[in-house]
């Protein structure tokens, strides 16, 4: 008995030091990135800025918070081990950054590698863990995106239970956004460790196709989507799929951004903005704001949609199931024709989440998040038109009074 009382207290003393902060994401994380527009050319006027815009353009209001720094801002390691940041990109360094961003009500984010160097070539966290994570405490951090390049003779398991126990144990919140591209199945095991985990490689600006760079390649956003097949059963509250930071603003057509976006909110993905939200245009920020659309993503029960049905090569239906018998529906269309759909909510049974639809003995209100108007209900069929790489979003509400 006294044996196993020891065990007990040991156990609870040591789970002390192995734990996730808890809570920290119970909706999908959402933020700005510097990666997918700016690549290494960060520096402190361009975080500034960008959290200054986050704030003037709506984005805060919206729902974004985080400002996140990824690859290049590091300089060397002091005389006792500790990083620093790059002090001609950061001269005033990472704590008044953080401060000046707090003071926006935003939060902070970094980013650093599990290896010896970053992607970018930069200082890796490898053999550092608990010192950075000290660092990254002290200055203010909220956020940090952990990396997987240049980690030979690492499993990514144990190299991410080591930063997050680390950082536990510096004591500083932050969520933890884990990014080793899928490589080995983080859904199964990250759990417990990070709050969002990578499920692919890298995104590109890119509807529909692939970019080959030899040892490696990146994506297009359908490609990317249809990544995602399979793995809805791992994502919920706190521990997310992420199928990438958004390409959104990036280039690509206005009706792909909608459909990009639009496929991530379905996703429950975490909505990280990749563009230059100081200049963009009125119609990327319509995009990234538009209220309804973030009401899917940030829907309270959590749940990843699912691809229900295809139509031909071109249409796919998704849905959603959301809090209070909602759900999410969104019609994609991947061809390059328009397409006319004639859609019948009685033909298709609704079945999800323990909850069974027909809609003969149930009617919902429809209401069109893109066109931003209620659309009659789920009694009659509902027609209309999808242009090429575009989608119709719907949210279907529960007409209690049948
Ligand atoms: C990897 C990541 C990207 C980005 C770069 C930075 O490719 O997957 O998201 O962080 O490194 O070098």
């Amino acid at each position: 008995m006294k044996k196993l009382l020891v065990i007990l207290i040991l156990c609870s003393t040591f789970s002390l030091y192995g734990q996730k902060f808890k809570g920290l994401a119970l909706t999908p994380p959402m933020g700005w990135n510097s990666w997918n527009n700016f690549a290494c050319n960060v520096n402190e006027n361009l975080i500034r800025e960008t959290a200054d815009a986050m704030v003037s353009s709506g984005m805060k209001d919206a729902g974004y918070i985080y400002i996140n720094i990824d690859d290049c801002w590091h300089g060397e390691r002091d005389s006792l081990g500790f990083i620093q940041a790059d002090p001609q990109r950061f001269p005033s360094g990472m704590k008044a950054l953080a401060d000046y961003i707090h003071s926006l009500g935003l939060k902070f984010g970094l980013y650093s590698d599990a290896g010896w160097k970053t992607c970018g070539g930069r200082n890796g966290s490898r053999g550092y863990e608990y010192q950075d994570a000290l660092q990254y405490a002290k200055w203010g951090v909220d956020y940090l995106k952990y990396d997987w390049c240049n980690t030979e003779g690492l499993k990514a398991h144990g190299a991410y239970l080591t930063i997050r126990d680390a950082l536990y144990k510096a004591g500083r919140p932050i969520v933890l956004s884990i990014c080793e591209w899928g490589n080995d199945k983080p859904w199964e095991w990250a759990k417990d460790i990070g709050h969002l985990w990578r499920t692919t490689g890298d995104i590109i600006n890119c509807f529909d196709c692939v970019h080959d760079h030899g040892t490696w390649k990146s994506w297009g956003v359908m490609q990317i989507l249809d990544k995602q097949d399979g793995l809805r059963q791992f994502a919920g509250p706190d521990h997310w799929n992420d199928p990438d930071m958004m390409e959104v603003g990036n280039g690509m057509t206005a009706g792909e951004d909608r459909a990009h976006f639009s496929m991530w909110c379905m996703l429950a993905a975490p909505l990280i903005a990749g563009n230059d939200i100081r200049n963009m245009t009125q119609e990327t920020r319509d995009i990234l704001t538009n209220k309804e659309a973030i009401s899917i993503n940030q829907d309270s029960l959590g749940i990843q949609g699912f691809k229900f049905l295809k139509y031909g090569d071109d249409i796919e239906i998704w849905l959603k199931p959301m809090s209070n018998d909602g759900w999410a529906m969104c019609f994609l269309n991947r061809g390059l024709n328009e397409r006319k759909i004639s859609y019948n909510f009685k033909d298709h049974i609704f079945q999800d989440a323990g909850r069974y639809i027909d809609f003969n003995n149930h009617k919902f209100t429809v209401y069109d998040v893109w066109a931003k108007k209620e659309s009659g209900t789920t009694e009659k069929n509902y027609i209309f038109q999808i242009p090429s790489h575009d989608v119709v979003l719907l949210k279907l509400t529960l007409n209690k009074s049948r």
